[in-house]
This record gives C-alpha cells, structure tokens and sequence, in this order.
C-alpha cells in the first residue's frame, strides 16, 4: 500500500489556521456569516505528531530552500526519497497516517485507494517553511522573513502576531475536535477557545483522530448532524 494518502492532513490542516487568522482582520472577516472548523489549529505548541516533529527536527524546510525546491511534492521522485528518508527506521510507515495523524478511530481502510487518486496535493516550501517557523517559535504569526526583511514588510523586527481575541466576539463560531488528534491536539484547541472573545459551540469526541473529522464512517452522526444544525440556525442557510 502506497503512503501518500498519509500525507494529506499535513496540508489541509491549513483550512483552519488560514481562516482564524483569516478572521483576525476586519476586511476578511465581514463576509463571513458564521464559521465551522474542524480540528481547528493555530497554536501548534503539543503537536505529537511524530511525522510533523520529525520533519521539523531535520529542517525538511531548510532543507528544501537548499535545494532549491520550490514545493514539495510527495508524487514526484525527490518527494518519495524525502519521505523515504522521513521514515527510515524512525516510524512505523506501514501506519504512516497515524504517525501523522494520531490514532483514528473510525477511518475505512479499504477505501485508502480511493483518496490515493486525489491525494496528496503538493505544497510550497515557503507555506512549509512558515508552519515549521511557528511549530518551532511556539507562535500564531506572519511569515517570519529575518531581521531585516521584517522590517521592510511589517515596520517590526519581529513577524506580528494573530491574536485570536480580535475575531469579533458576534462571529459566530462551531468548532469539533478530538481526543487522539495528533495533529490539533486538545490543549492547543483549549487555548483557542481561551484567547476567544466568543464561546464557540464545541464538538468533542475522545476516540477521533484528525482525519475522522472528515472520514470516519461514522462523522455524519457523530460530528456533521451537528454541524448542519449550527448552520441551520442561521436564516441565510435555512433559506436554501
Ligand atoms: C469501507 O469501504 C469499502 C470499500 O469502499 C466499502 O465496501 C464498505 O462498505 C466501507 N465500510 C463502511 C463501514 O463504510
Ligand atoms: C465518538 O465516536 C464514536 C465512534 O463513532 C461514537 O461511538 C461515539 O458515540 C462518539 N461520541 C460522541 C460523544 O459523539
């Protein structure tokens, strides 16, 4: 069995680090009605992921910008070495979704070929780059471009913040996490719905993992029944 579907949550954990930070900023967040997340990330300071926190220890990032490489792709020849070399003796690569992330419950295996035709996307080295700045600084932040670099962009030598407290306490906001996410592990989610001015409505389940929150067989009972409520309650989706 091939790994790439492994790789996919690596990258689409963005969906919920771009839109907080998204929702950071009043030209963004005015056309927004009301937001879902699932396993949302901003804080990434108890990431157990083992795949992550490898990668982030032998600088795939710089490693990357050293080469030159503008993306990484895990379907190309040089993306299949790097993962090769990611995995070698260090994890349990058979089980190289969980390595990545956690344990999920309630994922149908025999349907992995399937997710292989579309998955994994690639990914730009600068996007890698920033997400390792962050896991590494502990921080919720720009890019960090240096010194000097910040300075001409942000008038700071240090990348600004995203402070959760500036999302408007009247976005209303629906968030579902889980117990072995490996990847938006449940302290750092607490320390969102900390740094909120608003009280989110919360899903939790013990037993998800990151990748149940979309493919567990069960998340139409378990997780979406309750998301499609959430929405509902708002008169611009009830209409549909
Ligand atoms: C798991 O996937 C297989 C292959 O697509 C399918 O036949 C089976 O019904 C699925 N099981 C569940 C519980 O969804
Ligand atoms: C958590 O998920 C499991 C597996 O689908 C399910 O049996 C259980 O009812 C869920 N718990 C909650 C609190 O939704």
């Amino acid at each position: 069995m091939s790994n790439f579907p492994c790789m996919r949550r690596f990258f689409i954990w963005q969906g919920t680090i771009m839109a907080l930070s998204a929702f950071t900023m009043p030209n963004a967040v005015e056309m927004i009605e009301a937001a879902a997340l699932l396993c949302p990330i901003s804080y990434l300071d108890h990431i157990t992921s083992r795949f992550v926190l490898r990668a982030v220890s032998l600088h795939l990032d710089q490693l990357l910008i050293t080469l030159g490489l503008h993306q990484l792709n895990f379907r190309s020849d040089t993306g299949i070495q790097i993962l090769d070399s990611l995995c070698d003796g260090h994890m349990d690569c058979n089980n190289l979704l969980a390595s990545i992330t956690g344990v999920n419950c309630c994922f149908n295996m025999t349907r992995m070929d399937y997710y292989l035709e579309y998955e994994p996307h690639p990914s730009s080295t600068k996007n890698l780059n920033h997400l390792f700045q962050m896991i590494r600084k502990g921080t919720f932040a720009r890019f960090d471009y240096g010194w000097w670099g910040n300075l001409k962009r942000y008038g700071h030598i240090h990348p600004p913040a995203f402070n959760l407290a500036d999302i408007p306490e009247s976005l209303p906001l629906w968030m579902a996490y889980g117990g072995n996410d490996a990847l938006a592990d449940p302290i750092d989610v607490k320390r969102i719905i900390k740094g909120l001015k608003s009280e989110p409505v919360l899903v939790y389940n013990d037993s998800y993992g990151h990748i149940d929150f979309i493919m567990s067989v069960n998340a139409k009972d378990d997780v979406y029944a309750n998301l499609i409520r959430f929405f509902q309650s708002y008169r611009w989706l009830s209409s549909y």
